[in-house]
């Protein structure tokens, strides 16, 4: 069986961890596709150029998630994201995962889109500015980040700028996708919702 859940959304809105939890329920693979734009960003800031490290990607290079969860990596990674030929780069692996046996979950801007328009289940994840920008900072800072409110706020606003305006897969939501607005909701209940959703399309 081949199922996939494509789950998409503005920078910190809660795609990764619901994401991981419905892949988790079902049993199904998880791919965050934002760390294969963030490893080849760190790639860049080591000196690599964009495509060659785009096109040399290799797991190694974002196994390691934690060291790729830094704003300037993020920063980096949203700029190698505008560029088409990056994008191109990493599309078939991307494809493939998603038509994996057993079922996948992958989480993005452009999985709903671009990546998988078939894809069964489409979630398009949200929440304030407000809210996201507090929910990156407590998780940055809890990681030993030395940033401000304001900062984790500018950088959020940057990329979500960059990513809806760039020309080739802006982020926006599929008209298909359920759209889940997580501003009001613990991290349990907008679970629970994304979980509810996917289980009316597998029948679970
Ligand atoms: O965790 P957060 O939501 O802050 O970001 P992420 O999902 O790790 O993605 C980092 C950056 O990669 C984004 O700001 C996008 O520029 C880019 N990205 C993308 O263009 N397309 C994707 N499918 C996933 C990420």
């Amino acid at each position: 069986m081949s199922l996939t859940v494509a789950i998409d959304g503005p920078a910190a809105a809660g795609k990764g961890t619901i994401a991981r939890a419905v892949a988790a329920h079902f049993g199904f693979a998880h791919l965050d596709t934002g760390l294969l734009y963030r490893a080849v960003g760190k790639r860049t800031l080591e000196g690599k150029d964009a495509l060659e490290a785009a096109e040399t990607l290799q797991p190694e290079h974002y196994a390691d998630a934690e060291a790729l969860r830094s704003p300037d990596v993020a920063q980096a990674a949203s700029v190698v994201a505008a560029m088409p030929e990056i994008r191109t780069a990493l599309v078939n692996f991307q494809r493939a995962f998603a038509r994996r046996q057993g079922g996948a979950v992958l989480d993005g801007r452009d999985i709903g889109t671009v990546i998988c328009p078939d894809a069964e289940v489409k979630l398009f994840v949200t929440a304030s500015d407000a809210i996201r920008a507090e929910r990156r900072h407590k998780e940055l800072v809890g990681k030993g980040h030395q940033v401000t409110l304001e900062e984790v706020a500018h950088d959020l606003a940057e990329r979500d700028r960059r990513d809806a305006a760039r020309a080739t897969a802006p982020m926006t939501a599929a008209e298909d996708a359920l759209l889940l607005d997580t501003s009001a909701l613990d991290i349990e209940a907008a679970v629970a919702r994304a979980v509810e959703e996917v289980g009316k399309k597998v029948g679970m």
